[in-house]
């Protein structure tokens, strides 16, 4: 297996200076090329279990190994997309794209030539002089896609890369991310709230439980071989994930809210958009 996570557990001190376990007894394996979806409640770990395959958060027990090698630091076979693009907004997006190139010592020229390349693959062609105040949420974070992309790492680790974005905005970039995947077949791992998303994009979702934070079950999302999926199809793997889940968002909410509790049951329903709220 490419990456494999074994036996990965994790606790942190709360306020209290308490040890709360947060990640137990995680075991996943991923495939080279392979796209993965994780959703889960808040706070049950979803986001640390990324930043472990990234290296940059180091596991109580168990290891993570990527082709045999165990992490123990960042490295540049992987890169992270978050939430916010975190672009440098006093350099263009071409200078943003090329940033981390010109870090590695590529030269001038030939990282320019890749990250104008790697801009087309984004469809922002005609903005790579702006600056990102310039630039619309969905732009700045394309410009995000494409400084990862540009490192040609091997697991892309999106952290809720498009929670930040409208729904349409959202729906294209859905598409483009699915072209890069097809084109690149960099190994995808991402992190997201929104079960129609997930099901959407991957190939696998993992549902996580909480707390601390396991995996309840790893569904698989079934395949056409024109990519297309019938809305029954999708509707029915949602209501899946969300039966899962639903035990689990009570759990947290219960924890959270105790006598309110009764109140924000009737909320409980995916909506349009297929989010779940602030709870997973
Ligand atoms: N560095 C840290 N120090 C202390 N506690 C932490 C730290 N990082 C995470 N936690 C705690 O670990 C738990 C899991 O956090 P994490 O961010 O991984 O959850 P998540 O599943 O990504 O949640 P969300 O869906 O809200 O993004 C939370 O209770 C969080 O407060
Ligand atoms: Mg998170």
């Amino acid at each position: 297996m490419y990456v494999t996570i074994d036996g990965i557990e994790k606790s942190f001190n709360n306020e209290n200076k308490e040890q709360v376990k947060v990640l137990d007894d995680i075991d996943i394996d991923l495939e080279k090329g392979s796209f993965v979806s994780i959703v889960g409640p808040s706070g049950c770990g979803k986001s640390t279990l990324l930043y472990m395959i990234a290296g940059l958060v180091q596991a109580d027990k168990g290891n993570i190994r990527i082709a045999g090698n165990e992490v123990r630091k960042p490295g540049p076979d992987r890169v992270v997309v978050f939430q916010e693009a975190g672009l440098f907004p006093w350099l263009t997006v071409l200078e943003n794209v090329k940033y981390g190139l010109l870090l590695k010592k590529m030269p001038k020229q030939e990282a320019e030539a890749k990250a104008i390349d790697m801009l087309k693959m984004v469809h922002l062609s005609n903005y790579i002089h702006s600056y990102p105040h310039q630039l619309s949420g969905g732009m700045k974070q394309r410009v995000s896609i494409a400084r990862a992309l540009v490192m040609e790492p091997d697991i892309l680790l999106m952290d809720e890369p498009f929670s930040a974005l409208d729904e349409q905005t959202r729906m294209v970039l859905h598409k483009e991310l699915m072209e890069i995947w097809k084109k690149t077949k960099v190994t995808i791992f991402f992190v997201t709230h929104n079960i129609r998303e997930a099901v959407l994009l991957s190939e696998k979702v993992i549902v996580f439980g909480t707390r601390p934070g396991k995996v309840k079950e790893i569904i698989p999302v079934p395949t056409t071989t024109d990519g297309v999926l019938p809305d029954s199809v999708t509707l029915h793997t949602e209501q899946r994930i969300l039966a899962i889940l639903e035990e689990e968002i009570e759990k947290v909410l219960k924890e959270e809210m105790g006598d309110d509790y009764s109140f924000t049951t009737n909320h409980l329903h995916r909506n349009d958009s297929g989010d779940m709220g602030s709870h997973i």
